[in-house]
């Protein structure tokens, strides 16, 4: 079983590459690299420039001495279908045909572009009738072609796609299997992703159009800033207004309407969940990705979403080559450190 994984996460503001190895039970981030990308070269996940993407990545990959290592990469939503479903209990072949069946009812194409999966998950009673819990998971060939053929170029080796959302567990490492509902928040540059965790069991996601990317281009139409001078106003000022004399702080008039239908579409998922899970409603917020950094976020979700919210932490299982007090950096590698264990230890 090899100890050492790569795992890349394709974002579409930067990619993020982790280098594991797993020595004694401690999980040892031996190299991580953040490389910027040019607006348009991906796009939740999805390779759009190949050439440009690789003309950034190749350097970083050939100086580093991580060539010919074998690599998980990840998908996440909207591109990916993942269905928490019930049927009745079948056997594997019935199941099998079943699945094909589901698949074509949720999936916006069709069924013979998609790669798809199912895991049985549990089994119930209902109405005297015995039913599977199943996991049902499809992903567009086109996408994972993508990936695979980008990886190879770099000159590794695609061992695994996986989804996001089980990425961003593994680094957690908690026993999640008693815990109470949980929603997992990504805050990316591209968009924002939503994975609610009902006792480990990843049932519910959701993708919500509000990211960095939307902030800066909001802050471009609304003053004379380029994109670079958006970006670094988002930075120091955060949500609240550039202009404010007083003490109190005030949120910025243009982000106002998008920060408002943001905190809608929250609660509306969040109130869905709840509706389906009534036993166990969501008791807790975890949030990760690039706008976890922006001034006033955490402050506005707390206040608004009446939850505990907390900013996503390594377990004390991690130890960073730079140290493990680096948190400007960790916070964006949960994704790329997650899948690299995938590929250190063969989880699933
Ligand atoms: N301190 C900060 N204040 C405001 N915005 C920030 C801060 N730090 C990072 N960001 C923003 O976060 C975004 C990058 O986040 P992240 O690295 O999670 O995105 P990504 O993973 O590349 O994108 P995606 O996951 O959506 O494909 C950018 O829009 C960036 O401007
Ligand atoms: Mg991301």
């Amino acid at each position: 079983m090899p100890r050492i994984g790569l795992g890349i996460d394709f974002g579409c503001d930067s990619v993020k590459i982790a280098k594991v190895r797993i020595k004694n039970n401690r999980y040892i981030v031996e190299k991580f690299f953040i490389v910027p990308i040019p607006p348009g070269v991906v796009d939740n996940n999805v390779i759009k420039n190949t050439e440009l993407l690789l003309q950034e990545l190749m350097p970083v990959i050939e100086r580093n001495g991580i060539k010919g290592l074998r690599c998980v990469t990840s998908v996440s939503i909207p591109e990916t279908l993942v269905k928490l479903i019930k049927l009745p209990v079948l056997k594997k072949r019935e199941l099998d045909e079943a699945m094909k069946w589901e698949l074509e009812k949720y999936l916006p194409f069709s069924a013979a572009q998609v790669i798809s999966d199912y895991k049985i998950i549990g089994r119930g009673e209902e109405n005297s009738i015995n039913f599977f819990s199943i996991l049902l998971v499809g992903i567009q060939k086109q996408i994972i072609e993508g990936h695979v053929r980008v990886v190879r170029q770099l000159g590794l080796k695609h061992t695994a796609i996986d989804l996001s959302a089980f990425a961003y567990y593994r680094s957690l490492r908690q026993d999640f299997t008693n815990k109470n509902s949980q929603l997992l928040l990504d805050m990316g540059a591209g968009g924002t992703r939503l994975f609610f965790f009902y006792k480990g069991l990843l049932c519910f996601q959701r993708w919500i159009s509000f990211g960095g990317n939307l902030l800066t281009r909001e802050l471009m139409n609304s003053t004379r800033y380029n994109w670079q001078e958006a970006e670094e106003a988002k930075k120091k000022y955060g949500i609240y207004a550039r202009d404010s004399v007083s003490e109190e702080k005030i949120i910025d008039p243009v982000f106002l309407t998008s920060l408002g239908s943001f905190i809608q579409e929250l609660q509306r998922a969040i109130d869905f969940f709840n509706l389906q899970y009534s036993d166990q409603p969501v008791q807790e917020i975890i949030i990760l990705g690039g706008l976890t950094g922006m001034k006033g976020i955490l402050d506005l979700l707390v206040k608004e979403l009446s939850l505990p919210v907390s900013v996503f932490q390594f377990s004390e299982q991690f130890e960073f080559i730079n140290g493990n007090d680096n948190k400007e950096w960790q916070d964006k590698l949960p994704l790329a450190v997650g899948l690299a264990l995938r590929g250190a230890k063969g989880w699933n």
